[in-house]
């Protein structure tokens, strides 16, 4: 694809879809870009442009493809056992130390897609920390994707698999697949519409698990998100981020190596 064909494209999505491609790393963009037109069989982008303005099931499509919804419960199991085993009883020590008896974690599940991953940090919680008051906040920039998220589904069972018998009895509703979350684990969270490379963070908290949303970004939009994250944290509290997510050098921004995927703010 031509620069200036890509240059009209990131001004076209920026315009109809309020996402900005810039930081998003070029290349990889584009070759999906590519791939996309393709498959519509349009000849052109002007073409379809126009399709998308009057079109909302392809306009949502199209956002879907580029913000890269692709997600499961327990994602990358091991480092959810990580999670469990290594990073949770030490925030959970602190807790006790800091908060009142009733009081549980502030986690937030930033980039949460269609939600699964902050339904499975709350059945995590449910299961380590229960009848605690934790506070679970997860947010998104694809508003239908958020939408998905609020109603706790539908999820196929391709995302369910990771999920033990006794996790699905307890946490899904009874029939499917498809499957819904019950209200009961759907209710202990608040999703919310956010932007993280332009909207303004909430903070203190004692996780951020931000995981499969980076990888995506530039270099120069890297290095404005990390320190947004590491402001965004209580001393002590840990980022959590996907597989090949590697913070350069954490030390710069205030945050120390915790183990494959995690880094605690010192
Ligand atoms: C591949 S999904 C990852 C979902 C989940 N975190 C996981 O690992 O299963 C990437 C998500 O990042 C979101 N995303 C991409 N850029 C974003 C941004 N600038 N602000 C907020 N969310 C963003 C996308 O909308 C998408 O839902």
């Amino acid at each position: 694809m031509e620069m200036d064909v890509y240059n009209n494209i990131q001004h076209n999505v920026k315009k109809i879809l309020n996402i900005d491609l810039t930081y998003y790393k070029d290349e990889q963009m584009r070759r999906r870009l590519d791939s996309w037109l393709v498959r519509t069989t349009l000849s052109s982008w002007d073409e379809y442009f126009k399709l998308v303005t009057h079109d909302e099931t392809e306009l949502t499509r199209f956002r879907n493809y580029l913000t890269i919804n692709v997600t499961e419960f327990f994602r990358d199991l091991d480092r959810w056992n990580a999670l469990i085993k290594d990073v949770l009883p030490g925030l959970i020590k602190d807790a006790a130390a800091r908060k009142a008896p009733q009081d549980g974690l502030r986690v937030w599940s930033a980039g949460c897609s269609v939600g699964v991953e902050a339904y499975t940090l709350a059945m995590v919680l449910e299961e380590i920390m229960p009848m605690k008051n934790h506070t679970i906040l997860a947010t998104d920039l694809d508003r239908g994707a958020l939408a998905k998220a609020k109603a706790g589904g539908p999820y196929q069972a391709d995302e369910t698999k990771n999920l033990t018998d006794v996790q699905k009895r307890k946490y899904l509703e009874t029939g499917g697949p498809p499957h819904f979350i019950r209200k009961t684990l759907a209710s202990k969270i608040t999703f919310r519409e956010q932007n993280l490379m332009t909207d303004q963070f909430d903070n203190n908290f004692d996780l951020i698990v931000c995981r499969n949303v980076i990888i995506y970004f530039t270099n120069d939009a890297k290095a404005k998100l990390y320190p947004k994250f590491q402001q965004a944290l209580r001393p002590g509290g840990v980022l959590f981020l996907g597989g090949t997510e590697i913070i350069p050098r954490p030390a710069e921004i205030g945050l120390k190596n915790y183990g494959i995927s995690f880094y605690i703010k010192a």
